[in-house]
């Protein structure tokens, strides 16, 4: 029986990251939206392992925040090498059996696959370590994996410590192994830190439990890139440029058109129906969802929002906002937090709207400021309305009923109420309530002054 729940899971993520040459802990940068700590915990957590315990020491805090209580940690006041961080998590697994995974919190392409692949290995063999590795074509910066004439393990050298010889070897740790908790707890006490470095490596754990007659394994990852290490920001790039293509072949695959898998960025998590199709320069976030037949892009962010089936949203900006089916946004609209659009509207160019709700079939068509208001269905915006909503110190509501009509360059002045079946006149400026029905006109009459330019002399036509 495959118990991967009995596991225990440790995540290294104390170091500094000098190569990154950031303020921020290197594994807070993100890939595809998300921090790379966070992919690793989440392949862990979806491979149904929930004793997690993260190692922090350079950064804590920014990782902490991040993480909460979603998991355990550990605290690794001088980064003296991976060993020692192991080390400093040993509390989780000093009274446990069975087994822990490593991990290294700069492997975010690792999945729940792979590790519960590792893991089955790992027992299925009765080993009592398991590396996983992969041949790389260039190993440059990677621990290799020394191997005796009969493919047995050996140990693992750090690129820095190898020999003219190991340095030609193209199998690398990737960091990530399987360890039964006896073996490894023995080992920890035995690492020395007379390397290159001068740390405390957890790879020599290998040399060490082998050296007692225990079996080493290696397994040999399905899709090398899953193990890549993000130690700079040209990895990191490489990594992002990897897993946003590997992510858009999944949305394909699951019946979304995307038209240029090399300029639509998608965070795994978010939801996209059937049939919708995605144009280039799309960014999409975990937290959104998209619904069937929907049209997206070019050039559109959407971020923490709910799209309605059918609905259109070109070149456009949607943020935690909510819009109906078969909707119009766009181009050049941008929807603000709070922002709750309905069914068959159109939000058309220059148009902003914030904290408002939108009711169906209302047309907000261009360049118009809709903030703080609760507008009904079937009103008609005319072009360069705005709601007036602050006054330098406090921001007001207004609300706008049902079929109303609003001409153009018009104020509305918040708070007003506008009742249902209401027209305002264009140019007005509304300061008042409009009741029921009725026409608001509120600008200053026209006055035609006949003979005025002949009078003043002012003609222009001789000029
Ligand atoms: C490590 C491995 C190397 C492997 C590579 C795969 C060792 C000695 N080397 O090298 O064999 O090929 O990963 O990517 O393990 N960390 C701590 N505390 C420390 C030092 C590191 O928590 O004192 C954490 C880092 O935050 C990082 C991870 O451990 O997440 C790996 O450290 P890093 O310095 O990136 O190791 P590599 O040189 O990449
Ligand atoms: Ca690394």
């Amino acid at each position: 029986m495959f118990l991967v729940e009995s596991v225990l899971a440790i995540i290294l993520a104390a170091g500094e990251g000098k190569r990154m040459k950031s303020k921020h802990s290197k594994v807070m940068h993100c890939i595809s939206g998300k921090p790379m700590i966070k992919h690793v915990v989440d392949a862990v957590m979806e491979a149904k392992i929930d004793d997690i315990t993260v190692v922090v020491g350079h950064r804590a805090e920014e990782i902490k925040e991040y993480l909460k209580d979603s998991v355990n940690y550990a605290f690794q006041d001088q980064q003296l090498g991976t060993g020692h961080a192991v080390k400093c998590a040993e509390k989780c697994f000093e009274k446990k059996s069975g087994q822990v995974i490593v991990l290294t919190g700069d492997t975010p392409m690792i999945t729940t696959q792979t590790i519960k692949e590792l893991i089955s290995y790992h027992r299925d063999n009765n080993y009592s370590a398991t590396i996983m590795s992969a041949e790389f074509e260039d190993p440059t910066g990677y621990g290799r994996i020394l191997r005796d004439k009969n493919s047995e393990v050996l140990k693992i050298v750090e690129h820095k410590d190898c020999t003219v010889e190991e340095i030609s070897i193209n199998e690398v740790n990737s960091g990530i192994y399987c360890f039964d908790i006896d073996d490894l707890k023995n080992a920890l006490d035995d690492i020395k830190n007379n390397n290159a470095q001068g740390e405390y490596y957890l790879t020599d754990a290998i040399e060490i439990i082998k050296s007692k007659n225990k079996k080493i394994g290696a397994y040999i990852v399905k899709d090398k890139v899953e193990i890549m290490g993000i130690n700079n920001r040209q990895q990191l790039s490489e990594a992002q440029q990897i897993l946003k293509k590997k992510v858009c072949i999944e949305y394909m695959l699951n019946g979304v058109t995307i038209i240029d898998d090399n300029n639509t960025y998608i965070s795994r998590g978010a939801v996209i129906g059937k049939d919708t199709i995605i144009y280039p320069g799309t960014i999409i976030d975990a937290q959104t969802v998209i619904g069937e037949d929907c049209v997206i892009g070019p050039n559109t962010t959407i971020e923490k929002s709910t799209i309605g089936n059918g609905t259109n949203v070109k070149n456009s900006v949607v943020l935690e906002a909510k819009v109906g089916e078969n909707t119009t946004v766009g181009p050049f609209a941008y929807l603000r937090p709070n922002s709750v659009v309905g069914d068959e509207c159109r939000i058309g160019d220059f148009v902003e709207i914030k904290n408002s709700t939108i009711g169906n079939g209302t047309k907000v068509s261009h360049l118009t400021y809709v903030g703080d208001a609760t507008v009904g269905s079937k009103v008609n915006f005319g072009c360069g309305t705005v709601l007036v909503n602050y006054d330098g110190e406090k921001k007001y509501r207004s609300t706008i009923g049902d079929n109303v009509f609003i001409g153009c360059n018009t104020n509305l002045v918040s708070p007003v109420d506008v009742k249902d079946g209401s027209y305002i006149a264009a140019g007005s400026t509304i300061t008042e309530d409009i009741p029921k029905d009725s026409l608001a006109i509120a600008r200053a009459r026209q006055i035609n002054k006949e003979g005025w330019v002949e009078q003043k002399g002012k003609g222009r036509k001789n000029k």
